[in-house]
Parts: C-alpha cells; sequence; structure tokens
C-alpha cells in the first residue's frame, strides 16, 4: 500500500473531491482526518472509508485558532502529520454579485466587499493556517530532501490557470498557485514537497449547482467530451501524496479531459 501509516489531514471531506481523495488515501493505508464544516458530514465520509483510526473534525477553515487546535488534536492521537490536502472550497459566496448579473451586466460591478474577501479569505487563509500547522508537526520528524514522506496538495483550478469563471474563484485559485511554488520553494531543503492539482470541470455538489446550459458547451469544447469524475482528481492526489511523486515539487497537475492546454 502506498500510503501505509502515513497520516494525511484533508480539507473539505465531507463532500466531492474531498471525499473522494479521502477515500483513496484510506484504500492505500493512510490514517485519514477527515475536516469539513459540520462533523456530521466529515463523519459520513468517515463511515465509507476503509481500514481504521480515522479521525473526523469539525471546524471552518478560516478560524485560525479552530485550526490550531484540530492538528494538536492531530499531533496528540498521531505524533505525526505527513500529508495535507488543502481542499476546502466554494466557488460563490454571499454578495458575490452572482444573482444581481442581469441588473449589472458585470460580476466585478455587482461584487461587495465581503463577497471577494470571504472567497480569498477560504481558498487563500485557509490553506496558510493549515499549512502553517502541519508543517510545525511534520518538521519535528527527520527529513531530508529524499524522504518524500511530507507532502502538501493544494487544490487550484483551471481558473486559477487561464482566468475561467468568477474573479474572485480565478484570483483566489491563482494566488493558490504562487502559495505552492514559494511553498516548495521554502519546503524543499526540509523534506516536503508542495503541489497544486488544478481540476478541469468535476462532476461534484459544487457542480450541480451550474446549469445545465452552461455545462453543455463546457462539455463541447472538452476533448474526452465528458465532465471528469472525482475519483479522477483522486488519484493525481494519491501519486502526489505517494513516493510514485518523490521528485517532484513546486507543480500543478490539471487533470482536465483537455479543456485548458498550457
Ligand atoms: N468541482 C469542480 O469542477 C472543481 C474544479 C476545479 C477546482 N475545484 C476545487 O476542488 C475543491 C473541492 O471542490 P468540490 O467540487 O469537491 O466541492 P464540494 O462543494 O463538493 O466540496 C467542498 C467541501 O468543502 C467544504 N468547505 C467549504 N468551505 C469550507 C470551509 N471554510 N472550511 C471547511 N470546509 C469547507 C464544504 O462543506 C464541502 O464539503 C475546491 O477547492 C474547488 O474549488 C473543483
Amino acid at each position: 500500500m502506498r500510503l501505509e501509516d502515513r497520516v494525511a489531514v484533508v480539507t473539505g471531506g465531507g463532500s466531492g473531491i474531498g471525499k473522494a481523495i479521502c477515500e483513496g488515501f484510506a484504500q492505500e493505508g493512510a490514517k485519514v482526518v477527515i475536516n469539513d464544516l459540520e462533523l456530521a458530514t466529515a463523519e459520513a465520509t468517515l463511515k465509507g472509508l476503509s481500514g481504521s483510526d480515522h479521525l473526523a473534525v469539525a471546524g471552518d477553515v478560516t478560524d485560525s485558532p479552530r485550526i490550531a487546535a484540530i492538528f494538536a488534536e492531530v499531533e496528540e492521537r498521531y505524533g505525526r502529520c505527513d500529508i495535507l490536502v488543502n481542499n476546502a472550497g466554494v466557488d460563490r459566496t454571499p454578495g458575490d454579485g452572482s444573482d444581481r448579473i442581469a441588473e449589472t451586466g458585470s460580476m466585478l460591478l455587482g461584487m461587495s466587499d465581503e463577497g471577494f474577501r470571504r472567497m480569498l479569505d477560504i481558498h487563500l487563509n485557509g490553506a496558510f493556517y493549515c499549512a502553517r500547522e502541519a508543517v510545525r508537526i511534520m518538521l519535528k520528524g527527520s527529513r531530508d530532501s529524499r524522504d518524500a514522506r511530507g507532502s502538501i496538495i493544494n487544490l487550484s483550478s483551471i481558473a486559477g490557470l487561464a482566468g475561467l469563471g468568477v474573479v474572485h474563484y480565478a484570483t483566489a485559485k491563482g494566488g493558490v498557485l504562487g502559495f505552492t511554488r514559494s511553498l516548495a520553494r521554502e519546503l524543499g531543503p526540509r523534506g516536503i514537497r508542495v503541489n497544486a492539482i488544478c481540476p478541469g470541470v468535476i462532476q461534484t455538489p459544487m457542480l450541480e449547482a451550474v446549469p445545465e446550459a452552461l455545462i453543455e458547451p463546457m462539455i463541447a469544447s472538452t476533448p474526452l467530451r465528458r465532465v471528469g469524475e472525482a475519483t479522477e482528481i483522486a488519484t493525481t492526489a494519491l501519486y502526489l501524496a505517494s513516493n510514485d511523486s518523490s521528485y517532484v515539487t513546486g507543480q500543478w497537475i490539471s487533470p482536465n479531459g483537455g479543456i485548458h492546454i498550457q
């Protein structure tokens, strides 16, 4: 098994891509810490995992003290943290103007300060709080650049690569790539790899809120002519979490069916 006895924290693990990643990691022997906003959501994922000694924890990734408390619990329970997946995310925020587009004709013009700020808060501040705590634990173990056991995986998007979608989301996901590259340089010498995944259009509850009329043209312009499955992102995360990618850091991988080719 590729993640035997490794401890992995997955934020937003109660749904969609995060849930599939938790399942994939557990099948490969990891002990998985599943975070989500509601405990019941995280526990629902936990119930479906193979193996044992997993943990479900509630917490908003934008709540820095709560995130510190979660990682303190991880350290106390397992004594280690090998993998962090910064997956928690949203594609809309209250006040982002998506309900006023007919009136304003522009997402930018209809977007409130708070609508923009909340998006950055979840994807950037949240990833920062989690990475800071995870790295604090990771660095306590002995690592060097040939020990590929420390791995941070950040969920960006083709929106972050190509400016697709709404401005606050594309901005946040672009920021995730900068965060990934900088951390990879800083942490590589300490044996921690940092990479990003930039999914295309993936069938999850997030996508269910998008009207069919918008999805059809996206499928038509996708060379593989379909949306992706959450498991197809989970296999990418497994590659980046495991020693299979031991010489890969500071990179992004984009499973997207060819909708974005760079
Ligand atoms: N589905 C896609 O097409 C797609 C494409 C590119 C990137 N992504 C990214 O992949 C990640 C997962 O998306 P998904 O499609 O599985 O969405 P999803 O809505 O199915 O799951 C997201 C999970 O994150 C949780 N979450 C949201 N805000 C949180 C917070 N502040 N703290 C803790 N948990 C929080 C939600 O409760 C939910 O369980 C996101 O970062 C998303 O931006 C998705």
